[in-house]
């Protein structure tokens, strides 16, 4: 009997141990130490035993069971191993692939080029100015010179709030802003933002465009020093040749005020489609600050003079980028965004 039990027990480890699954491993085992285990036949025998042999059949017994505990256990740890294996192999990263490349974004070219001129201003000593875009008549109109009624208000009378707040103009009124602030005291900032003008009449506008407005004011600051610091500029910007004219002009809080042209930076001034045949870029306004605007601000204009300019960004952003229609800043193409 005893020789049964150990070829059962033999039998009972290859089976388990050729088990599959966690269910057929339960099968397998309630098969060997369930009711209808061929154990049930052996027990029954062992009535005809002596006590001395059914203790020693008990010993076995036990012993037998004992095994296959063990022969499951072993088996299911192996089984959970497998699982887990199964399980790591499926989720596994195949980390030699490329993985998905983020696009980087880049700058806007208006935001380049208010960059470039912030950077160039900065290395001559300016600050940086900030002024509302919702701005009132007083500082964009009244304390620039432009009273009530003034007929060059007429060009860029637009977008009203109220009667006396409107969507600013101009950068200038960050002129009379930073002069109340600094009552006395010398100055030298520009201030790049947005502006609003209504275009009815020219398809090379935009009713939103950017400006840097420069402001200067000191005991001894000339026009020389307005010609020097836009020709650093406009070398710096558009290449070391480059020269620049002033042309007489009219705004009513500079006096007196000039057109600023650089030389064709394409056809070096000879004439070419750019420069419209004529070896010129008119690139922004200046002048010498005007008496009645210090007056207004609070500055002695015995004590102080200055001079103050306007960039526009976009015209600048268009000829050094060579973009032919402004409205390409604004629709979003990706397409044309990227190039910059
Ligand atoms: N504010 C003027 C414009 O928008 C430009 C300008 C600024 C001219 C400062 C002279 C001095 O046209």
């Amino acid at each position: 009997m005893i020789k049964k039990l150990v070829e059962l027990q033999e039998k009972a480890k290859t089976e388990i141990m050729a088990v599959k699954t966690m269910h057929n491993l339960n099968e397998v085992k309630s098969l060997y130490l369930g009711k209808k285990s061929p154990l049930q036949e052996v027990l029954t025998q062992m009535k005809d035993l002596t006590v001395e042999e059914k203790k020693e059949m008990g010993i076995a017994i036990n012993a037998f069971k004992q095994a296959v505990e063990e022969f499951v256990l072993v088996k299911r740890d192996l089984l959970q191993k497998d699982l887990i294996n199964e399980k790591l192999e499926k989720e596994a990263i195949d980390i030699s692939l490329p993985g998905v490349k983020f696009k980087d974004a880049n700058y806007h070219p208006l935001e380049l080029v208010t960059r470039e001129i912030e950077e160039i201003f900065i290395g001559m000593g300016y600050n940086i100015a900030v002024g509302p875009e919702v701005e009132l008549d007083l500082y964009n109109f009244e304390m620039l010179n432009l009273p009530a009624g003034h007929p060059a208000r007429e060009m860029q009378d637009s977008f009203y709030i109220n009667p006396t707040t409107l969507l600013r103009t101009h950068t200038s009124p960050v002129q009379a802003r930073t002069m109340l602030e600094n009552k006395n005291k010398p100055i030298q900032i520009i201030c790049p933002g947005k502006v609003y003008r209504r275009d009815d009449d020219d398809a090379t506008h935009s009713h939103q465009f950017m400006q840097v407005e420069g402001l200067v004011l000191g005991s001894n600051v000339s026009m020389a020093d307005l010609k020097g610091t836009l020709e650093y500029l406009l070398k710096k910007m558009f290449g070391g040749d480059r020269v620049i004219r002033f042309r007489p002009s009219y705004f009513p809080f500079t006096e007196p005020s000039v057109e600023v042209d650089v030389s064709c930076f394409k056809c070096n001034g000879k004439g070419c489609a750019l420069c419209k045949q004529n070896g010129w870029i008119e690139i922004l306004g200046a002048g010498m600050v005007h008496p009645n605007v210090l007056k207004m601000a609070g500055y002695d204009p015995e004590v102080f003079q200055g001079f103050a300019f306007g960039i526009g960004i976009e015209r600048v952003a268009m000829l050094k980028y060579g973009i032919d229609d402004i409205r390409n800043f604004y629709t979003n193409d990706i397409r044309f965004l990227r190039q910059f």
